[in-house]
């Protein structure tokens, strides 16, 4: 089965850092390359996204849900299809926590990015306390659920469900196999009940959190998910590579 290979390089590299890295990526892409690849820049880097090898997706790592005006500091959807932009990362754990996004601003930003042809990864994942607590299950539906508000089926196929556990982000931590296939159980279980069988299937569903080219063997031969959203690891291009072969 192809699997999708999502960058997250988050507040990481400069213009110049990113050039080099796109020129050394590039000579590595196998020729016989199948699954999908998308690198998420950051925004001051986007415009060089036109020297990735074509057969990568640009990504960005969010943007803003108004069309144009006075916000200072922000990115919109139309700047980013400019740029050749073709998928967006909405909902980061990071983006929750650090800048308050709720699930309904989420929501919003979602609805925005598909009306403008962008695909978006939509992040969701509880956080160590949630787990202990045993809430995982109910934050994975209110996120999911929250975000989807007003979503048609049909819309689906441009959204990609990445279920990243805040406590396996950046800490070493790789969720298991089972819990990851529990999770993607609860994840399908909800878009079945909000749309249909069919649209829970369909529905593709990556992971991501602490995945390494070592740790990324084991839980991509896990057939629940159909690929990963990987951050540190992507930032060097020799690594990125293994992952995906
Ligand atoms: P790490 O791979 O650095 O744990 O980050 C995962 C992530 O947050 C990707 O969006």
């Amino acid at each position: 089965m192809n699997k999708i290979f999502i960058a997250n390089f988050k507040m990481n590299k400069t213009n110049d850092e990113v050039l080099e890295y796109i020129n050394e990526f590039n000579k590595l892409i196998p020729k016989n390359l199948s699954d999908e690849i998308c690198i998420c820049l950051p925004f001051t880097a986007l415009c060089n996204g036109k020297f990735l090898d074509e057969r990568v997706v640009l990504g960005a790592q969010n943007m803003h849900e108004q069309e144009f005006g006075a916000f200072t500091g922000e990115i919109s959807a139309d700047m980013l299809k400019n740029l050749n932009v073709g998928l967006v990362i909405l909902g980061h754990s990071e983006r929750r926590n650090y800048f308050n996004e709720s699930n309904e601003k989420i929501n919003k930003k979602i609805k925005t990015a598909l009306r403008h042809g962008l695909k978006v990864v939509l992040c969701v994942g509880e956080t160590k306390f949630q787990r202990n607590s045993k809430k995982t299950n109910q934050v994975l539906k209110s996120q999911i659920e929250e975000a989807l508000v007003g979503i048609y089926e049909n819309e689906l196929s441009s959204v990609i469900i990445a279920y990243e556990p805040v406590w396996a982000i950046g800490t070493g931590e790789v969720a298991k196999n089972g819990d990851i296939s529990t999770a993607v159980k609860v994840i399908r279980d909800v878009i079945s009940n909000l749309y249909s069988e069919n649209a829970s299937k369909n529905q593709k569903i990556i992971y991501g959190g602490s995945l390494t080219s070592e740790t990324s063997k084991n839980i991509l031969k896990n057939d629940d998910i159909c690929g990963a959203l990987i951050g540190g690891a992507s930032l060097n291009p020799n690594e990125f590579i293994k992952i995906i072969s």
